[in-house]
C-alpha cells in the first residue's frame, strides 16, 4: 500500500484504545530496524523526520528510504511525517516534497500567532490530503537546538484546546502533560508523574479527537547501563515509565513520539560491539547489531506500550 496520512490510523487507534508509534528516522539502519519490527507484528507506523534529520541526511534520501520501506513492508500502513516544523515554509516544503503528514510546532509562539500559522498550514496541507498536527503547551528538553528548561515548560491549558482546534482545523494536537524531550526527563529520586488528569480534561473538551504525546521515550535502563559500561557517560538518564504511556494510549493519545530510545538502543549496541571487537572496522559489522537492537526495542514497545500489534 502507498504512503498514507494519519487520518484512518488515528480513527482506528482512538476507537480501539491503542497508539501508533512515531519514530524519528535519520538513516537506513534506523528505517529498517523500525519497519522490520512493524512488518513482523503487523503494526501501523509513523516515520518522522525532524528539521535536523533533513539537514543531516537530506530530504530526498530520507523520503526514498521510507519509500523503500513501503515496498519492503507491503502489509502495513506507513505515514511519512515532519516532526516539529517551525514555520509554514518548512511544512510546505515537506508537503510539496511527498510527506503525508506534518507537524506545525508553534508552541513557543504567542497563542494568536500559533493559531494563525497552524490554520495556514492546515489549509494548504488539506488541499493535498496531508494531515496536520499542532501543539499547545511547552515541553521541557532539547529539540533542534532549542532548549526549553523545566522552569519554562508549561502544561497545556485545557481551556484553550477547543478554540485552537476549531479555528485552525488541525487533525491532531500535541499536549504537554509532563513528558519532555531527551534522555533526562526526571531528576534522580524524583517520582515520575504524568498529568493524566489534564489529558482527561482535554479529551472531554475534544471528544474523539486524536492527541499526541511528544517526549515519550522510556529510556530503558539496560541501554543506559550498557552505554555507561562501555565507555559512555549518561549518569541519571531517566524516562517515562512504560505503564504510564500505556495508560495514556488507552485514553485519547493516538501517537507516541520516540526518538531518544532509538538513539540509546543504537549507541549501546555500537559501543558494546566496538569494545568487544576492537580490531573490527567494517561499519556493517557494528551497524547490523545496532539495527537489530532497534528492531527488538520497537517490537517491545509495540507489544507493551503502544498496543498496536495486529492493527495494520
Ligand atoms: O523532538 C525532537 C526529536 O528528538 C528530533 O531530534 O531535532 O535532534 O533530530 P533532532
Ligand atoms: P524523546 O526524546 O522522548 O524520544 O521524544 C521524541 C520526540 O518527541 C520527537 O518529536
Ligand atoms: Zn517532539
Amino acid at each position: 500500500m502507498p504512503l498514507v496520512n494519519t487520518k484512518e490510523m488515528f480513527k482506528k487507534a482512538y476507537a480501539e484504545g491503542y497508539a501508533i508509534g512515531a519514530f524519528n528516522v535519520n538513516n537506513m539502519e534506523i528505517v529498517q530496524g523500525i519497519t522490520e519490527a512493524c512488518q513482523e507484528l503487523k503494526a501501523p507506523v509513523i516515520l518522522q523526520v525532524s528539521a535536523g534529520a533533513r539537514k543531516y541526511a537530506n530530504h530526498t534520501y530520507l523520503r526514498k528510504l521510507v519509500e523503500a520501506a513501503v515496498i519492503e513492508c507491503p502489509d502495513i500502513p506507513i505515514a511519512l511525517h515532519l516532526d516539529h516544523g517551525a514555520s509554514f515554509e518548512l511544512c510546505k516544503d515537506c508537503i510539496d516534497g511527498g510527506f503525508t503528514s506534518v507537524m506545525f510546532d508553534g508552541s513557543s509562539k504567542p497563542y494568536e500567532e500559533n493559531v494563525e500559522e497552524a490554520r495556514k498550514v492546515a489549509e494548504y496541507a488539506h488541499k493535498y490530503g496531508v494531515t496536520v498536527e499542532a501543539e499547545l503547551g511547552k515541553l521541557a528538553g532539547i529539540e533542534d537546538d532549542v532548549n526549553v528548561d523545566a522552569e519554562n515548560a508549561q502544561f497545556t491549558d485545557p481551556g484553550e484546546v477547543q478554540d485552537f482546534v476549531t479555528r485552525t482545523g488541525v487533525d491532531s494536537l500535541a499536549i504537554a502533560i509532563g513528558t519532555s524531550h531527551g534522555a533526562y526527563k526526571f531528576k534522580p529520586g524524583q517520582k515520575p508523574k504524568l498529568r493524566l488528569d489534564i489529558l482527561q480534561e482535554v479529551s472531554e473538551r475534544l471528544p474523539g479527537f486524536p492527541i499526541v504525546l511528544h517526549g515519550a521515550s522510556s529510556v530503558p535502563q539496560q541501554f543506559v547501563q550498557e552505554v555507561n559500561q562501555y565507555g559512555g557517560q549518561m549518569p541519571d538518564a531517566i524516562g517515562i515509565p512504560e505503564e504510564m504511556l500505556r495508560e495514556a494510549a488507552k485514553m485519547a493519545v493516538c501517537k507516541i513520539n520516540i526518538d531518544s530510545d532509538l538513539r540509546l538502543a543504537m549507541t549501546a549496541s555500537v559501543r558494546k560491539y566496538l569494545a568487544e571487537n576492537p580490531s573490527h572496522f567494517d561499519p556493517r559489522q557494528y551497524l547490523a547489531p545496532a539495527r537489530t537492537a532497534i528492531k527488538d526495542m520497537v517490537a517491545h514497545k509495540i507489544q507493551t506500550v503502544l498496543g498496536c500489534a495486529g492493527k495494520a
